[in-house]
């Protein structure tokens, strides 16, 4: 075979690879998309809701301790009010003092639950998880619940002052140190211990990559949150594996969709469709 007909040969072969990722991710949203408006909107909950137990739904939950991470805002709020309805202490984890001091008020006036604590933290930073998870593990109190809520999804490819690129610092790293540092005082609350952590079903759309920070193409932010919600639900798996007789169960879920703050910022389209 000539030079010219090795090449000809490798271009084909790389267009119809190239075409078979696209059919691929083709397929990936389209099934997202028609399973999605089936079960994840509004008629989909209520339809699902007939399931729920009324004994679970009626739960007290006195003297349990809960984190909720993003909890300021959207399903992270919804979350914490919930929670302290039903007689939790709840600790809302927010990176804004004044967002989160507002959020506070708000639940305790909702609630009548006292309860309820802000801690300030940007988990986009490590440092500064370290610094929360130091600050907290003073109190030496067994914490019963951790929602891994907060998230984001950036349009743009930003760099953290800690070098990683924004999406992955928040939902995978941020995550990550959260869970990992309040492994201590989650296996004193053991066997009643869980970790919640908030994916999405938009994983389905983008594969595991190896590629976390979303270096080697043009970025797309909606891409790199599937790929971040991806690494959520594999971490999960991890945890419960390597955590396993430990008392602590992890679960991560998708909330269905939701009209958020979050989602009118960054998908602007798909909130008012
Ligand atoms: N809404 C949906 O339809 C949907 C669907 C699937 C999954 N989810 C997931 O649900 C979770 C909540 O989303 P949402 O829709 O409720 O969005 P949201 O209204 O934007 O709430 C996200 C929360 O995360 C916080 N957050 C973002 N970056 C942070 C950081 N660096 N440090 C600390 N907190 C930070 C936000 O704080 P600020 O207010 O300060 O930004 C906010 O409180 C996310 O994990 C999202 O991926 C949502």
């Amino acid at each position: 075979m000539g030079k010219s007909d090795f090449l000809f040969h490798f271009q084909i072969r790389i267009s119809i690879s190239s075409v078979a990722m696209f059919l691929l991710k083709t397929w990936r949203s389209v099934a997202f998309g028609i399973y999605g408006f089936k079960n994840f909107t509004k008629k989909g909950f209520l339809e699902h809701s007939k399931n729920f137990s009324s004994e679970d739904m009626q739960a007290r939950i006195e003297g349990k301790n809960c984190i909720v991470t993003g909890a300021n805002s959207g399903i992270g709020y919804a979350t914490a009010e919930g929670l302290a309805s039903r007689g939790a202490t709840v600790y809302i984890v927010c990176r804004s003092r004044e967002r989160g001091e507002a959020a506070l008020s708000k639940i305790q006036s909702a609630t009548g639950n006292k309860n309820v604590h802000l801690e300030i933290c940007d988990l986009s930073s490590i440092n500064d998880v370290k610094s929360f998870a130091s600050r907290f593990c003073v109190k030496d109190e067994p914490v019963h619940i951790l929602v891994n809520n907060a998230g984001l999804l950036e349009q743009n490819r930003l760099t953290t002052s800690e070098g990683y690129e924004m999406n992955f610092a928040v939902n995978v790293i941020g995550t990550y140190a959260m869970t990992e540092l309040m492994l201590p005082l989650l296996e004193k609350a053991a066997p009643d211990a869980r970790v919640i952590t908030v994916a999405s079903g938009g994983m389905y759309t983008a594969p595991l990559m190896e590629d976390l920070q979303f270096s080697s193409k043009e970025f797309n932010g909606v891409e790199q949150y599937a790929r971040n919600k991806r690494v959520q639900v594999a971490l999960t798996e991890k945890w419960a594996e390597t955590n396993k007789n430990k008392g602590i169960g992890f679960y991560s879920m998708h909330p269905g969709w939701a009209e958020t703050p979050g989602v009118a910022k960054s998908l602007p389209d798909f909130s008012k469709s």
